[in-house]
């Protein structure tokens, strides 16, 4: 995937499928699923990293998760997300972060969360693609007052098509566009040149993308409105880990096939060795 293929994608009506990995078996599965776009997304701090926002995660443990993605990816185009507080400081610090998901974990791209167009300019200016992040952006929940959807409201509506207009003039490539009714993720998209990416932003966003831990069923902590479950792998996992505990505990594991012979003849030298050993 490149970003002329993907600008093409809007032209031609074409939906554009993203999710989110944050390791090597993710990766893998969104490879063989063939998606356009995979975000080593900061939901990592929630989904695989046990935070309870994605606010604390830092620009290191991103690299180690993004890094992982990075090996098991091959066609989708990479997208690097910044966490909070690696970017908000100056362009510079912005421009710092960018170039080490780029550099040290090879992605393609970063996204970063807000309105910030001159942010992203200056990233851009580096010679880095930016991907824009709009509408309920959960870093910074706690000011837009809570995991709720936003531009609800005709004058709210208004600011997320400027601030959307204002990124694209940045350079981004692409924004995505998360919790916003469906109404105003089908008047943004049909306004800007560049393909949004919906999460909770209706139908007619240019593409979809979902947290790859809600859409396989193995973030249960909380499920909003936008997710839909493709498959239930937490409680296939603790069904998996239960009857392997059990067959341990009743002495049914490991089976023949799971052990190791010694070499033919070594057994009778060692049963002779440890009857020496044990008179
Ligand atoms: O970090 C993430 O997973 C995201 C998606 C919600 C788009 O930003």
């Amino acid at each position: 995937m490149t970003l002329p293929a993907l600008a093409e994608k809007k032209l031609a009506g074409e939906p554009i499928v993203m999710v989110t990995a944050y390791d090597l078996p993710s990766a893998r599965a969104a490879e063989e699923a063939g998606v356009d776009l995979v975000l080593a997304g900061d939901t990592a701090a929630m989904t695989v990293l046990g935070y309870s926002t994605t606010v604390p995660v830092t620009l290191d443990e991103m690299l180690v998760l993004t890094k992982a993605v990075r090996r098991g990816l091959d066609t989708p185009f990479l997208v690097g997300d910044l966490p909070f507080g690696s970017y908000e400081r100056s362009h510079e610090q912005a421009v710092e972060s960018a170039q080490r998901l780029v550099k040290e974990a090879g992605c393609e791209a970063v996204k970063f969360e807000g309105p910030a167009a001159d942010r992203a300019g200056a990233i851009v200016s580096a010679g880095i693609p930016v991907m824009g992040h709009l509408g309920l952006t959960p870093q910074t929940a706690t000011a837009l007052g809570g995991y709720r959807a936003q531009a609800r409201s005709s004058d709210a509506a208004r600011k997320l098509l400027d601030d959307s207009l204002a990124l694209q003039a940045a350079g981004c490539f692409a924004v995505v566009l998360e919790a916003v009714p469906s109404q105003v993720g089908g008047a943004v998209t049909e306004r800007l040149e560049i393909p949004t990416i919906g999460i909770g932003a209706g139908p007619r966003t240019d593409g979809q993308v979902l947290v790859l831990n809600d859409l396989l069923g193995l973030f249960e902590d909380f499920k909003p409105r936008f997710v839909k479950r493709y498959a239930e792998l937490a409680d296939e996992m603790g069904r998996a880990v239960t009857a392997f505990a059990q067959k341990v505990r009743h002495r049914r594991f490991p089976a023949g096939e799971h052990c190791y012979e010694m070499e033919p003849g070594e057994l009778e030298r060692f049963l002779d060795a440890l009857e020496e050993r044990d008179d």
